[in-house]
């Protein structure tokens, strides 16, 4: 990319990554992702993140492109994820005397990583860097996504620098604003980023949305996807939902199967919502769609309905690995439903049935076991019409 100006004196500095298959080693990336970084051009040069090591060359020479010779002052390090943090160690050593800035949750870290100890311009909550025209001011977001997540707030041309929140999957074609940007597929990654990376904290995310609702906000430059202006309203009250787990009207329907019994069972379910009224319904066998697409419909819908044989005595193991997977991000207020089957011995609705339990979920309808071959599609039927009814009639 050649570097952008996206607002005044503030360079975007960051790269597409389109050749990893999976973020974290776990998360499809069909659409890719960037990495985002920003060089803020004023009496004091300012960068702000850094990029994955990969792409280190890369963002190197954007900064030159920009720079022409001349060196950064600071390198604010807002997270030290090391998507972002990864060419810290290669920057230093091209920039020797650029002070890094951060709190003292990031130089342990910054230590750990890459050694470095020296250089170091620490901050706390609230504190002010001068840079010239302006003066930057930092605000901790502990947890959102690690413990040394900080924001950067730039008061003048009310810019807020916010780390992962706001951030998406999905790489920037070309564009870097929101209102340059087709942003059809970005809603749908922006979901499915927050339920992977950033579902687990809500409580720290409401606790940095009550920060920021203080500040006037005209642009949110969060280290991954657009750029948000036109649309930052939007991206603000999603986080809002998402962190509520307040969830849209509509169902997810996750089954695992072997031979298809179990998978009958799940389209007879979906057919009486659907009969029901009820829309969207998302389906998803679990031994073909990756966890990161169901926990997203999970975060996005209100109503979660699962459904396994049982296998050795216990769940499918792409179901059992699924709870797991929901029970570590402490989803609340899902209604709930579960249906299985068996041949000698049932143990599949029994573990679903706890596992709502666990997670303090209103179970609705009655669970539906299946032995053998045995039709229980009145059963299911009745499932679907009870969670349709629940649905429709539940007090938003
Ligand atoms: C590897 C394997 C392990 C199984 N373990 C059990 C079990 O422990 N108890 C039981 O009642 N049925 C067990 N079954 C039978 C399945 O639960 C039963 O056939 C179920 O209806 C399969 O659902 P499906 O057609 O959706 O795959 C097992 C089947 C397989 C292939
Ligand atoms: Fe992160
Ligand atoms: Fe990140």
């Amino acid at each position: 990319m050649t570097p952008k100006e996206i607002a005044h004196n503030l360079f975007y500095v960051g790269v597409n990554d389109r050749q990893k298959e999976l973020f974290e080693n776990l998360w499809p990336l069909p659409l890719g992702v960037s990495y985002n970084a920003y060089l803020l051009v004023d009496e004091k040069i300012v960068l702000i993140d850094t990029v994955e090591v990969g792409y280190a060359d890369v963002f190197l020479k954007e900064i030159e492109g920009v720079l022409n010779g001349r060196a950064p002052d600071y390198l604010i390090v807002g997270h030290m994820e090391p998507d972002h943090s990864g060419s810290i160690r290669l920057l230093r050593r091209r920039y020797p005397k650029v002070q890094i800035v951060g709190n003292s949750k990031t130089f342990e870290m910054l230590e750990g990583y890459h050694g470095i100890t020296s250089g170091l311009y620490e901050v706390k909550e609230g504190d002010a860097l001068h840079i010239g025209s302006r003066e930057l001011r930092f605000y901790m977001a502990p947890m959102v996504h690690w413990p040394e997540v900080m924001f950067t707030y730039d008061p003048k041309e009310k810019i807020l620098f916010s780390a992962d929140a706001f951030g998406t999957y999905g790489a920037l074609n070309g564009g870097v604003l929101d209102a340059e940007l087709d942003l059809a597929p970005f809603r749908d990654e922006m979901i499915r980023y927050y339920a992977n990376i950033v579902g687990k904290y809500a409580g720290p995310v409401q606790k940095a949305l009550g920060k920021l609702s203080a500040m006037d906000i005209q642009t949110i430059c969060s280290t991954h996807g657009p750029v948000w202006r036109e649309y930052r309203a939007e991206a603000v009250a999603l986080y809002e939902a998402l962190s509520r787990y307040e969830g849209e009207h509509g169902v997810t329907i996750a089954y695992a199967s072997m031979y298809g019994h179990t998978e009958q069972m799940a389209e007879t379910i979906a057919r009486s919502l659907a009969e029901n009224g009820i829309k969207p319904i998302a389906m998803h066998n679990v031994s073909k769609s990756n966890a990161s697409y169901i926990l997203r419909d999970l975060f996005r819908y209100k109503a979660l309905i699962l459904g396994s044989p049982t296998y050795s005595n216990q769940l499918f193991p792409e179901m059992e690995s699924l709870l797991g997977k929901i029970e570590i991000r402490q989803v609340k207020g899902r209604l709930f439903g579960c249906f299985g089957s068996f041949t000698w011995a049932g143990a599949s609705v029994k573990r679903l049935a706890a596992f709502a339990e666990r997670m303090n979920w209103e179970t609705v309808g009655e669970p539906v076991e299946q032995k053998q071959g045995l039709s229980t599609r009145q059963a299911c039927r009745s499932l679907g019409k009870a969670m349709a009814d629940r649905l429709n009639h539940r007090n938003l």
